[in-house]
């Protein structure tokens, strides 16, 4: 599973980047996710704050955390069954109430999440931290849907949708 998420991830930069040092690096990724914890906390013990849990973000269902109180816009993205790809998760750190905008061809679509990441190389490694989370059963309901891959050993066609 996390091989193909890195392999993903690399896929995805390297459509993008002028550089191919610039597939995601989980170890800086875990620097610049302190820019994140300002809202959200991730792996051991996480708990909602300002944003969302983001354990196991990577491959889960758009607004699934269970007990956050998320905003009317991204709630009506998850309904549609939308999932955070790394591709997704990219766009959306790019400039969240654009992505929502953008997703749900609705120019009043708001994000309650004011936070933007601008820069590539920063997004593919935030986002490359982020994937080595597993989804994890007890704080997050609304995410054991998802079979937990890791432990399940199933391959990694049973995380979409
Ligand atoms: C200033 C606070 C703040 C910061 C900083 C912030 N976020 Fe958020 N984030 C939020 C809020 C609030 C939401 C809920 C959005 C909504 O309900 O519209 C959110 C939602 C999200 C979601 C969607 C979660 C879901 O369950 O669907 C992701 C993914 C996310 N943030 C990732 C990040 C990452 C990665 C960073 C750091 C690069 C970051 N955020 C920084 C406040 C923040």
């Amino acid at each position: 599973m996390k091989k193909q998420l890195f392999a993903t991830a690399f896929l995805i930069t390297a459509s993008f980047a002028t550089s191919p040092a610039q597939a995601g690096d989980a170890a800086k990724g875990e620097a610049i996710f302190k820019k994140c914890m300002a809202c959200h906390m991730v792996g051991e013990g996480a708990k909602n704050k300002v944003g969302p849990i983001l354990t196991g973000i990577v491959g889960s269902k758009v607004a699934s955390v269970a007990d956050y109180k998320y905003g009317k816009s991204i709630i009506a993205l998850g309904e549609t069954g939308a999932v955070w790809t790394e591709e997704e998760l990219s766009e959306w750190l790019i400039n969240p109430k654009k992505y929502l905008r953008a997703k749900l061809d609705d120019k009043k679509a708001k994000s309650k999440m004011s936070f933007k990441l601008k820069k590539e190389d920063q997004r593919a490694d935030v986002i490359a931290y982020l994937a080595t989370f597993s989804p994890k059963a007890e704080e997050a309901e609304a995410v054991t849907e998802e079979p937990a891959v890791e432990e399940t050993t199933t391959e990694e066609t049973t995380t979409t949708n």
